[in-house]
């Protein structure tokens, strides 16, 4: 089926982009379709009216005729939703889309020649399955590393001081302050686990808090070890910090690195902030160790089943993660829905590096941003 001649398709996607991504201007989904000989297609999943924004205004930026024709929704990519992809040379797609080998057939069948994503980790794309199918698959390696690395030391401070539970008493005008006691952070111990650009700052944030910083990382990063960082291994991590942060990335190596084994090795009472991604936690240990008091605060901005919740307005529906539910029951746990890359810098510079990877591959250019398997 060619670009032109999809119109039941093309009816579907403009209701889904009028009815579902909120505002849009006359020249929205389908403007392009009319033409004989169709710019650069991207279907994007997953849309937010703020990615439509930024992409919009990075797209208007792109040198005359070289824009690329965005066509926005707002589902999520599954096996259901790849349809909607038909005929797009990309598909461009964020954490929670999913980009396992039976997607991508459907991709790829359908004449997608690229996976744009529009964030740094790649651990939902079957890698092997991309390559064997042709598909270059491109990332945004780095947007804003200050954004997230700000959003997990919002989260430590907040935790730490019960700023969220202060909030909602003052409007309540109860003044009590029973039960908001905090710790300094200047003299405790933060074990920050990968200092890539991320973590590095975290450290650093961390440093200037004047806390005593260790670090895990198999890569060492000689400016922080300069600033003062010691690095030590995985366990010394563990077992002496007071506040341990997740800023590493999600693989065969990682996944459930915090278990009932790794958090045994751990002070009690200890702070866990993780910002890296949900499966780096196994929830159900954390639960155990949150309810014996071994953790002694939690805070997420990423959650190991986050696929079927974040992203979404889900407050008129019944919450069946018990997990989770039971997450939100614990006065020491703070959770954000996957929000700490959300500013407007990241935003736009995503946009900006993710158009620029999609036409560099469309040009039969070596992008540097592509991902490979192994
Ligand atoms: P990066 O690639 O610059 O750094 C990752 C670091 O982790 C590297 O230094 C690497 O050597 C290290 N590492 C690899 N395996 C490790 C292990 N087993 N133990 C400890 N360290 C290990 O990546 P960046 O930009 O710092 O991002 C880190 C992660 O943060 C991403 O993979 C992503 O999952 C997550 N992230 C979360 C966001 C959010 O909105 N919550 C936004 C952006 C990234």
């Amino acid at each position: 089926m060619s670009w032109g001649e999809r119109t039941d398709l093309v009816f579907q996607l403009r209701f889904e982009a009028v009815n579902t991504v909120g505002p849009t201007s006359p020249d929205c989904v389908g403007a392009q379709l009319g033409k004989n000989e169709p710019m650069t297609t991207m279907a994007m999943f997953s849309a937010k009216p703020y990615d439509r924004r930024s992409f919009d205004a990075a797209n208007s930026a792109v040198a005359d005729g070289a824009q690329v024709d965005i066509h926005y929704h707002e589902s999520r990519l599954d096996r259901a939703t790849a349809a909607y992809a038909s005929g797009a040379d990309v598909v461009c797609a964020f954490v929670n889309d999913d980009l396992s080998a039976d997607v991508l057939e459907v991709l790829a069948t359908s004449g997608t020649r690229c996976i744009a994503l529009r964030c740094a980790g790649f651990n939902n794309v079957d890698l092997g399955a991309a390559e064997r199918l042709g598909l270059v698959v491109v990332r945004v390696p780095s947007y804003s590393p200050n954004a997230v690395a700000e959003h997990t030391l919002a989260l430590m401070l907040t935790l730490n001081r019960k700023i969220h539970r202060a909030h909602n008493r003052v409007r309540d005008r109860n003044f009590s302050l029973d039960g908001l006691v905090g710790f300094d952070m200047a003299g405790k111990t933060a074990a920050v686990i990968g200092t890539g650009q991320i973590g590095a700052i975290v450290a650093r944030l961390l440093w200037h808090l004047r806390c005593e910083v260790v670090a895990f990382d198999p890569v060492v990063n000689q400016g922080l070890v300069d600033l003062g960082v010691r690095y030590v291994s995985l366990d010394e991590a563990f077992a002496v910090g007071d506040i341990i942060t997740l800023n590493c990335p999600l693989n065969e190596h990682t996944h459930h690195l915090v278990d009932a084994m790794s958090i045994a090795k751990m002070k009690r009472g200890v702070m866990l902030v993780n910002t890296g991604r949900g499966a780096l936690v196994d929830t159900a240990a954390v639960l155990d160790a949150l309810k014996s008091e071994h953790i002694g605060s939690l805070a997420l901005d990423v959650y190991e089943e986050e696929g079927g919740l974040f992203f979404e307005d889900r407050s008129d529906e019944i919450l069946d993660d018990d997990n989770f539910a039971r997450l939100l029951t614990y006065p020491n746990v703070l959770i954000t829905a996957h929000q700490a890359f959300l500013t407007h810098e990241a935003l736009a510079a995503i946009a900006e590096t993710t158009l620029s990877n999609v036409l560099t591959v469309l040009a039969d250019e070596v992008c540097d941003n592509a991902v490979v398997a192994g």
